[in-house]
């Protein structure tokens, strides 16, 4: 019986080195100290000692296990100590190191200086209009005083879906489109996107942006078109800012007339800028054509209005001297994150 219990000691040992998980040392545990396991068994094979024997072997097996469980608590000691070197090592936090943050985006120059253009509107009473950006050829052509072969419809070649449908060149039909629906007063801007059949270049994008003005009601004057205008340029270049009408044809205005602004540059002198001008092209107006209202159901004997149309991109190009529109569209966070 005691080589039997030297012999398990002595496996229980050599298996113990080699053990190198709980799982295992538990398992071990179970075969050799737990209820059914070899050394329990040993001491309930105990009653074929002789009665003196008993006490002494007893208190041996006693020993063995009280070692055994020792050198057990040590190796799951071990094995926990184990692990958790290892996890510290596997999960190592360097907390020093700086964060990533989510970007944060912003708006695109143009919506920027959109926004702002609005606001001068809004402030000045009018109403904000939207239209469709595929159009009828009725509404950006026809109604506007050109018909099929009006040779302005030559600069504005563009995208047909069909003959008679179109992607927009101007936002030009929008002012037919809220005369037919309102009737005067009417005050309102639309912004929104056109088109146009035009090479990509520096200063050319077959898409661009327009800002259309219109005002109708009895008594309106090309004085009061001045008036808004002028107060539009001084709100957004400055109280100094200077403009001038210069005489323009449009088919759906008349009289036509192009506004310029005193080049802020070189206040006039003429520079890289104005292209040696001194002064600045900034947007088309006029007086609403009498053919236009009265084709809206409105009677120009009674009513009269302005429209203004103006290009968002050139504005934005002069206000921050970026001197390629290709730009606008690239996406490149690079020229983006600049304003
Ligand atoms: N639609 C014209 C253009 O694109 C601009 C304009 C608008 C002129 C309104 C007069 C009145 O050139």
């Amino acid at each position: 019986m005691k080589e039997k219990l030297e012999a398990i000691r002595a496996e229980v040992r050599t298996r113990l080195v080699e053990t190198a998980t709980k799982a295992e040392l538990e398992n071990l545990r179970v075969r050799f100290l737990g209820k059914k396991g070899e050394l329990t068994a040993l001491l309930r094979g105990m009653g074929a000692l002789a009665p003196e024997d008993r006490p002494k072997m007893g208190a041996l097996v006693n020993e063995v296990r009280g070692e055994l469980e020792a050198a057990m608590e040590e190796k799951l000691a071990a094995l926990d100590k184990a692990e958790l070197e290892r996890r510290l090592q596997e999960e190592q936090l360097d907390v020093t190191v700086p964060g990533v943050s989510a970007p944060y985006g912003k708006k695109h120059p143009l919506s920027q200086v959109l926004d702002e253009i609005k606001d001068i509107f809004l402030g000045m009473g009018f109403q904000i209009a939207t239209g469709p950006e595929v159009e009828l050829d009725r509404y950006n052509f026809e109604a506007l005083n050109m018909p099929k072969n009006h040779p302005a419809r030559d600069t504005q070649d563009t995208f047909y879906i069909t003959e008679n449908i179109l992607l927009r060149t101007q936002t030009s039909p929008m002012q037919v489109r809220v005369m037919e629906k309102q009737k005067p007063p009417i005050k309102v801007i639309a912004p929104g996107r056109v088109y146009r059949s035009d090479e990509v270049d520096a200063t050319h994008s077959p898409l661009f942006h327009q800002i259309e003005g219109l005002v109708v009601d009895k008594g309106i004057r090309m004085s009061d078109l001045k008036g808004t205008l002028e107060l539009f340029a001084k709100r957004l270049y400055g109280e100094e800012a200077v403009v001038r009408f210069r005489p323009h044809h449009f088919s759906f205005t008349e009289p036509s007339a192009e506004l310029d602004i005193r080049c802020f540059s070189c206040g006039g002198k003429g520079c890289r800028l104005c292209k040696g001008e001194g002064w600045i092209e900034i947007l088309g107006a006029g007086m609403v054509h009498p053919k236009v209202l009265e084709g809206c159901g409105i009677d120009p004997e009674e009513y009269s209005g302005f429209a203004f149309g103006l290009g968002l991109e050139r504005i934005v190009m002069r206000r921050y001297n970026i001197d390629d529109l290709r730009l606008f569209f690239e996406n490149d966070l690079r020229f983006l994150q600049q304003f």
